[in-house]
């Protein structure tokens, strides 16, 4: 029964739903946000190094095991190590994950929504900067318009899960995402042609090595992680769905690249035109969700521009929730034998409440904190600072100690004929190098 799994008919497939899971608010909501927050540049820095020294290796290692293994992270760790149960705990650090992540994402995906809403309607037109930031307050302040957006995203995932359409999806999203692509590159041009956009391009680009700090690379770290989709098994999953004659190498590398240019794009729109209009830097959440609309008002066109951009942000969110709701749903579904309509439901149902209080703890004076944060802010840093970094050393370390190297070897050159010359790179990285950074980084901040 396993040699029938279905597996992702052209090498695009693969990279087009792995790219899908990466590709999202993570790049054009998080990565400025924290970039911002970090001191610019000195955190890109370190952010590229992660990518391609520790992120990538990543990438390569769960689809190593998902494609060795041929079933998703709870089953995968049990098969390729039977005898050490304990494993299989990092498939459900990928469940428990999710459900915290999609818990955040749904609301920023309700901002997102409101933005097309707004967009639609011409909301932002002729309106200046301090007009705009207090719309988006008001937002975060106005409970049930907060609450219908993200109740329409979380029910469009669910949909999407239950009928078992993500593939349909993916195939829109092959010609979609070009096209947010296409407007990206649009904006950048704009936004670094807006007076006084030299400040924010060296903020963001020009080397400033005296700002690395410890936070700077345990956010960076956390920032590589969260957007790779890394550290929780999504991509296990997906790689069992990998051919096996397809070169796992360059499929990662691949996934890597368009997730890292984008993010790169959106720090290249931001910052410019953050630094013309006004804006800090450091502004957090809303720095995309003001800074974006200020850019479409100035544009020709900026209307279609500005509607376009928000409604493919929104799919390129929905193409990361369905990856995250499809752990817990799957699990729910394999190992307590649920239907997957009933998996679907129960799960979406508990993240929308956990979602709400995630929404209303972003309110000014809201009591809903957690270690002296919001309890939004504590879901994102705990998730991606803290429970995905741990998942990423558990899974290198189960790669790189646990699994038969021959194994590694086997899967990693498709049975010797591809890639013989970086196998023993990627090796001694996922062996020695990636636990122990990435465990150095874990202990420092807990040290702190
Ligand atoms: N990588 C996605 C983004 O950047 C978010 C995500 C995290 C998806 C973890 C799946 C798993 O938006």
């Amino acid at each position: 029964m396993e040699n029938n799994r279905e597996s992702f008919k052209s090498k695009f497939g693969v990279i087009a739903a792995a790219a899908g899971s990466a590709i999202g608010l993570g790049n054009i909501y998080r990565f400025p946000c924290v970039v911002g927050e970090n001191g610019g540049s000195a955190f890109f820095i370190i952010y590229l190094i992660i990518v391609l020294f520790l992120g990538l290796p990543l990438i390569v290692s769960e689809f190593v095991i998902g494609r060795r293994a041929q079933k998703s992270p709870v089953g995968a760790f049990k098969k390729l190590a039977p005898d050490k149960k304990g494993w299989s705990l990092i498939g459900y650090i990928g469940v428990i994950g999710a459900f915290l992540i999609l818990s955040f994402y749904t609301t920023v995906a309700a901002w997102t929504l409101d933005s097309v809403y707004r967009a639609l309607t011409n909301a932002y037109d002729g309106k200046d900067l301090a007009t705009i930031q207090t719309d988006f307050n008001g937002l975060l302040n106005n409970t049930w318009r907060t609450i219908i957006f993200e109740a329409i995203f979380m029910f469009i995932t669910a949909y999407i899960i239950i009928r078992g359409i993500e593939k349909g999806i993916e195939k829109y999203s092959k010609i979609l995402m070009p096209v947010l692509f296409v407007i990206l590159i649009v904006l950048c041009v704009k936004s670094v042609t807006l007076p006084g956009a030299g400040d924010g391009l060296s903020f963001f680009l020009k080397p400033d090595f005296s700002k690395i700090t410890g936070r700077v690379i345990v956010q960076a770290l956390g920032q590589a992680f969260f957007s790779l989709s890394i550290g929780m098994g999504v991509l296990i999953t997906y790689g069992s769905y990998i051919a096996k004659n397809d070169n796992l190498a360059s499929s990662s590398l691949m996934v890597a690249l368009f997730d890292t240019l984008i993010a790169t794009l959106a720090g290249i729109i931001i910052f410019p035109a953050a630094f013309s209009f006004g804006i800090k830097p450091e502004a957090g959440a809303s720095l995309a969700f003001t800074t974006l609309p200020m850019i479409f008002q100035q544009m020709n066109g900026g209307y279609f521009f500005c509607l376009i951009f928000f409604i493919l942000l929104a799919i390129a969110a929905l193409t990361s929730s369905i990856s995250l709701l499809e752990a817990p749903v799957a699990y729910f579904k394999d190992e307590l034998k649920m239907s997957r309509k009933k998996a679907t439901i129960i799960t979406a149902v508990l993240v929308f409440g956990l979602c709400i209080i995630s929404g209303l703890s972003l309110q000014d004076d809201s009591p809903l904190k957690l270690f002296g944060m919001s309890i939004f802010n504590a879901l994102d840093a705990f998730t991606a600072n803290i429970l995905m970094t741990v998942g990423g050393l558990l899974t290198v370390i189960f790669l790189g100690w646990k699994v038969r190297k021959s194994d590694f070897n086997d899967e990693f050159t498709n049975g010797g004929s591809v890639n013989m010359k970086l196998k023993n790179i990627f090796y001694f990285i996922i062996k020695f190098i990636a636990p122990l950074a990435i465990a150095t980084i874990l202990v420092s901040q807990l040290l702190k």
